[in-house]
């Protein structure tokens, strides 16, 4: 190849919000009741962005506003951390999850500017990695 390609490697690190089961209830004392995983990363055209992974709370857990506080809790670190957006996927079925987003003004991508998405899993990976292309 002609061409000097140059690695530069950046270690994603994924940052974790836990909750826990509130002293009160001994008996699950200390459980984790939901969890927000995210981590951060880059756009060519704006810069650093925050990538949410999952926002999950566990039944009976579920429907008392935790969902909803994640959500902001990871919104106001995107904010502080100069994030220029927050991106996340959801699955069509999942009208929970995709109305607390639109209530908040986020945008379905593959409706308004046709982005979709696209993955290759283990087996595609190995075969292009190892292919004679190029
Ligand atoms: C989506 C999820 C995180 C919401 O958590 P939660 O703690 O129940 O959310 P909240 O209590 O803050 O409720 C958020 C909103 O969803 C609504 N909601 C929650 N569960 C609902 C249900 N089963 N059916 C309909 N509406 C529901 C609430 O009424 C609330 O609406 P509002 O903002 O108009 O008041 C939770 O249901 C979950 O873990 N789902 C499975 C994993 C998932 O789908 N993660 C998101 C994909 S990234």
């Amino acid at each position: 190849m002609p061409y000097l390609i140059q690695h530069s490697v950046v270690v994603i690190k994924y940052e974790m919000i836990l909750i826990f089961t509130p002293d009160s209830r001994k008996s699950e004392k200390g459980k984790i009741v939901a969890y927000g995983l995210y981590f951060f990363t880059y756009s060519t055209f704006e810069g650093r962005m925050l990538y949410i992974e999952d926002v999950y709370v566990k039944p009976p857990w579920n429907r008392q506003g935790l969902g909803t506080w994640i959500w902001k809790d990871i919104a106001k670190i995107a904010v502080e951390t100069d994030c220029h957006r927050m991106q996340w996927i959801v699955l069509n079925s999942n009208q929970t999850a995709i109305e607390m987003g639109k209530k908040r003004g986020a945008v379905d991508l593959t409706l308004t500017d046709k982005w979709h998405l696209y993955r290759m899993r283990r087996k595609e990976l190995e075969a292009f990695a190892n292919s004679s292309d190029l």
